[in-house]
This record gives structure tokens, sequence and C-alpha cells, in this order.
């Protein structure tokens, strides 16, 4: 088969594709025959080593992929050949046939498209742990979603609306703010200011405009994707009792709220991981996936997919996401 080989951490138009024996499936594991790849973010961070794990070299990269069971191992009750199923890995995505444990596979509806599943699994299923579990948004919520036109911000936006929520937008640019209406926000935030006080004010009249609610505290929570100054200003706009979600830290720079704010604004803060969610609670996860593709199915999500290479020329795709050039998904096809 061939695959992506990471013999050494570097640029990512370092690595090259090799030919590779295909692998066998050990105990609950499937081998899976793979029709698509979707890219993020962290793909690109793991290629060069800048990943926080750091996998021995060399090795196979990448996350998410959509494909065919060909095989399984010893002890598998939850996959059979010949499903069709998208899957996140840790490592491994990125070549024609896939290892993958059992339960990081799910079987796809009838209909879906292994490019949708595989540009979706990772950013939904982080969206999903935050709007479902974290925040429990419900209809009527007002929800201010950051990076909202990001891979996993855009997938939040999409989520809040599927449950009723009126869902607030923050985003840098009117291209990405279009992203954001496209995928059914109801009002854009616009993020630019000079400074953090800055930035606070702002925010506070945008959402008191878009909430009418005078004294600018509207929103029953935040999903927040990019950190720093943004999570500043968007304990800002939270009512009494809101929720701040923390999904990650797309600006680079890791906040630190002051407790007192909390405790005399009654405010809850919660982490939203996924990875860990697969260990602690992976019914909960299991219910997530057949949920977001359930409503995939029925025409209710999109997949946001802004361009699509050929395996070959994989750092030209790369190059769309660390050069910040696509708004949407990029995916890898294997023609075929
Ligand atoms: N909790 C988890 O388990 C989990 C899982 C997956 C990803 N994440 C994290 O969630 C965050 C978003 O991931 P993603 O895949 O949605 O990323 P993405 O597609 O690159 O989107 C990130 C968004 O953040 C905004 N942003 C603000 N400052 C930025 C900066 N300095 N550099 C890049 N983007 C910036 C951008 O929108 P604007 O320009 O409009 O602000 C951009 O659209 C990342 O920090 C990622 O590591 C967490």
């Amino acid at each position: 088969m061939r695959a992506i080989v990471v013999q050494e951490f570097g640029p990512i138009s370092s690595h090259k594709i090799e030919q590779r024996p295909d692998p066998a499936p050990g105990a609950r594991e499937v081998l899976i025959d793979n029709h698509a790849v979707g890219l993020n973010f962290p793909d690109a961070l793991m290629l060069q080593g800048k990943y926080q794990k750091r996998p021995d070299r060399p090795f196979v990269p990448g996350r998410d992929c959509a494909g065919t069971v060909l095989a399984t191992g010893p002890g598998t009750s939850r996959c059979q050949v010949g499903d069709r199923v998208v899957a996140q890995v840790f490592t491994g995505a990125f070549g024609e046939r896939v290892i993958a444990p059992e339960n990081r596979c799910f079987p796809l509806p009838e209909g879906v498209a292994f490019a949708d599943a595989a540009a979706m699994i990772t950013p939904f299923n982080t969206a999903w742990a935050a709007v479902d579990d974290r925040a429990a948004v419900k209809a009527g919520d007002t929800v201010m979603v950051t990076g909202a036109s990001g891979g996993v911000g855009a997938a939040a936006v999409q989520l809040c609306r599927a449950r009723g929520a009126r869902v607030l937008a923050a985003v840098s640019s009117a291209e990405k703010g279009e992203l954001a209406l496209r995928n059914g926000a109801d009002v854009l935030i616009d993020t630019n200011a000079a400074d953090l006080a800055t930035l606070k004010e702002r925010l506070r009249e945008q959402v008191a405009k878009a909430t009418g609610i005078a004294e600018g505290k509207g929103c029953d929570a935040v999903l927040d994707t990019v950190g720093g100054d943004l999570f500043e200003a968007g304990l800002r706009v939270l009512r009494f009792a809101g929720r701040m979600v923390i999904i990650g830290f797309a600006s680079g720079v890791i906040p630190a709220p002051r407790a007192n704010y909390l405790l005399y604004n009654n405010l809850s803060v919660l982490g939203s991981p996924l990875d860990i969610r697969f260990d602690k609670v992976f019914g909960e996860v299991e219910r997530g996936v057949s949920a977001w593709l359930s409503l995939l199915a029925a025409g209710k999500l999109n997949s946001n997919i802004a361009a699509s290479y050929d395996f070959g020329d994989f750092a030209a795709a790369f190059d769309q996401i660390t050069e910040r050039k696509v708004a949407g998904k990029v995916v890898l096809r294997f023609n075929r």
C-alpha cells in the first residue's frame, strides 16, 4: 500500500509517500480500505514534530479517514468485513490501508459519502462534546461560538442551530462571516479590536444589540476555540449562571481567568477535551457520532469541504491549512 511516512520530523514537503506492506489487525482492531482522509491543523503539527505527542519514527501519521472494513482482528464485535465506516485514530490514517481500534470506528449511514464523514469526524466529535455535554445547549439558548468559521467552530454553529439555539458567530473577517452564516449562524460578531479593553467593549456592545439585553450579558454559553483575549472578552458577554466552554487555543494563548470575576458573576468555566472521552465515556462518544451522522444523512449538516486533493498532492493540500488560505475543510482522496 502507499502511505505518507514520517522517517524524521521536518517540513511537510520533506515527507514522502512510500510503498509499505498492508498492516494486519490485532485484537479488537480492524483493517480499513481507505477512501478519504480529512486533514486537521494538528496533523500539520504532527508531521513537523510540533504536536504535543511525538510517536517513535518511522510512522504513518493521520487521524481522520473513512472507507470499507477489509478484515477484523480477534475479539472484534462492533465491525464486520464490508462495513462502510468512518474512523478517528491517533496515527495511521494517511495510508491506503488503515488499522483502527474498533472503538474508533463508526458505521456510516447509507448515502453518507466517505469524504464528508472523513472531513467531519474530529470537528463534529469535538463540537458535540462541547455543545451536548459541557454546555448542554438547548432550544432557545443564546450561544456565542468563537473561531466560528474554523473546523470545530463551524461544526459547533451547526450543532447549536440543529437544537434550536440562537447562534452568535465570532469571526475576524467578512469572508469568514459568510462561512459562519452558511452554517446557520444568526448574527456575526466582529472580533477585530486593537487591545483587550476595546475587544471587551466591542463584544459587549454587539452582543447587547443582538440579544436586546442592555447590560450586555446576554449569552447562556460561549464555546471558545480561540482562547487568549477572546476568552477574556467572552466571559463579559455571559449572563448570570452562564457557561464558558474551553475547546482550544487557536490563538496560541492560554487564558488565566480571575477567579473573583467568575465568583461575582456566578459563572461556570468547563473544559471540553475529546480524546479522553474515548476512554472515559465511550458510550457518549458513540451516541454523539450516531446523532451527527443521522443529521448528516438527513441533509441537516454539511461538511464544509472547500478543497479535495489527490493523495499524492498532500503537501499542496497542507499548504491550504498552514498558510490559512482555506475557509472550510481540506480532504485527500485516493481516486478509486
Ligand atoms: N478540545 C479538543 O479536544 C479539541 C479537538 C480538536 C481541536 N481542538 C482545538 O480547537 C481549536 C480550533 O481547531 P480547528 O480545527 O477548528 O482550527 P481551525 O479550523 O484552524 O480554526 C481556528 C479558528 O480560530 C481563529 N483564530 C484566531 N486566532 C487565530 C490564530 N492566531 N491562528 C489560527 N486561527 C486563529 C480563526 O478564525 P478567526 O480568524 O475568524 O478568528 C480560525 O478560523 C484548536 O486550538 C485545536 O487545537 C480541540
